[in-house]
């Protein structure tokens, strides 16, 4: 036998004993967001490099070695990390953004060069919100109040909201040099990581998971003492909206996010259900982006979900995917009363939009296409049979109550159905 390949590594196939958790996340989350009046868009997953490393910043973990590049005949192209970047890029390609404001959402795979493990991946997916054009620190709150009710709306309840401002680039300057005296001063208790951040990205600093570093990050002055009072204002505001409605936050002082674009609101849902890699949906402002990928200045704001994470969240907290079984399964050996049940089956669709039937195995004798019928969690068996054969009829089988069985007419059998089938 020729050799099997093997799978790309953190590159997961996503089968059906999970999918109908990402059909139930997207179709709850699609309809969230066209309630919101977000509008999807499509991109591609290929951008020119440059896009990126403008955006997410050349000194983040993501662009200086995370990211899958290659070259294409000169130009230097990049599978998408995110969709921030590509979301600004594409209003600005397609002059969206004259004098207008654009609520986008959009969804797919993006890529990441991580060390794989439980739910951090190499190829992930994230459904994005990101409204352009919008200052108003209540479009922040309306943002966040989306993704609360998303939760309520597929049951979650172990996602918890953290809160941060992180100012003006301005006000971070001035915060960045406080911060590398203060870790300068403990240059020795630093590990490899922060020591190479102190050069670049102080900030990033205060994100380290080390043990070893948490008194010192602790002690590290407060990014809030050093905001510009808009900044200060902007999150009050945000603050005062999402407690007008009812969105509970923690404020978390040193989260700072792990790309460059941010500017003043940034937050992060996370969860303790799913070990270390707890973050399910995180975003911010950023108020600079249009601005720096060569548009004109344009407030904006947004956020990302990894769907794996909420999927995994999902499941961690018992939570099923709904009606994935269908409504009847047919039962008919022998080739003419497969042919019958398959004219019948198509009928029966034709009558009963939505119905889901699924049909037998035709090589699988009675008793066993009986015992799939009843594995496959149908309510009802519609049975074709010698005796069905000949009068034209299929025997109605309730597979979840005991009922006697009918013997019925493709209209009969119809109706019955519209009686049984489960509310979608
Ligand atoms: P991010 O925090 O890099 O932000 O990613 C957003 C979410 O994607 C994370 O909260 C996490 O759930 C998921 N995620 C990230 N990396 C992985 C991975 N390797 N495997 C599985 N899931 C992952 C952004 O990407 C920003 N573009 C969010 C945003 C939108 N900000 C404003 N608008």
């Amino acid at each position: 036998m020729a050799e099997l390949i093997q799978p790309v590594k953190g590159m997961n196939d996503v089968l059906a004993d999970q999918s109908p958790w990402w059909d139930r996340l997207e179709t709850v989350a699609h309809e969230l967001f066209a309630s919101y009046g977000y509008q999807r868009v499509l991109l591609p997953v290929l951008e020119r490099t440059e896009l990126f490393s403008r955006s997410i910043g050349e000194l983040t973990d993501i662009v200086s070695k995370e990211m899958f590049t290659f070259d294409d005949h000169g130009d230097s192209l990049t599978l998408r990390p995110e969709g921030t970047a590509g979301v600004v890029r594409a209003a600005l390609s397609n002059g969206l953004l004259h004098n207008q404001q654009q609520k986008l959402w959009l969804s797919g795979p993006m890529f990441r060069r991580e060390k794989p493990q439980k739910g951090r991946y190499r190829q992930f997916h994230q459904m994005s919100v990101e409204a352009l054009g919008f200052a108003e620190p209540e479009i922040d709150a309306e943002l966040i109040a989306l993704s609360a009710r998303l939760w309520r709306g597929l049951g979650i309840s172990a996602a918890k909201l953290e809160l941060n401002t992180i100012g003006t680039p301005e006000s971070r300057q001035k915060y960045k040099q406080v911060l590398v005296e203060h870790f300068s001063r403990h240059r020795e208790l630093l590990d490899e990581d922060s020591l190479r951040r102190l050069e670049r990205n102080p900030l990033r600093i205060l994100d380290s998971k080390n043990p070893k570093l948490r008194e010192l990050i602790e002690a590290a002055p407060l990014l809030s003492d050093y905001l510009d009072d808009e900044s200060r204002a902007h999150f009050e505001r945000v603050r005062e909206s999402l407690a007008d409605v009812g969105v509970p936050y923690t404020l978390n002082p040193r989260l700072v996010r792990g790309l460059d674009y941010y500017s003043r609101t940034v937050f992060e849902w996370v969860t303790d259900r799913l070990g270390s890699q707890s973050a399910v949906c995180s975003g911010g402002r950023y108020d600079g982006l249009v601005a720096q990928l060569g548009g004109r200045d344009t407030p904006a704001v947004g956020w990302a979900l990894g769907i794996e994470r909420i999927v995994e969240l999902m499941q961690a907290e018992g939570i099923g995917a709904g009606a994935a079984a269908p409504d009847a399964h047919l039962v008919a050996a022998g080739e003419a009363e497969r042919r019958f049940g398959f004219r019948l089956v198509e009928e029966l669709r034709t009558k009963l939009p939505g119905l889901k039937v699924s049909i037998g195995m035709p090589s699988a004798g009675f008793k066993a296409q009986l015992r799939h019928a009843d594995k496959s969690g149908a309510r009802v068996a519609l049975i074709v049979g010698e005796s069905e054969l000949a009068a034209g009829k299929i025997s109605f089988k309730s597979l979840r109550e005991t009922k006697p069985q009918q013997l019925v007419t493709v209209e009969e059998c119809a109706e019955l159905l519209r009686q049984t089938r489960a509310p979608a």
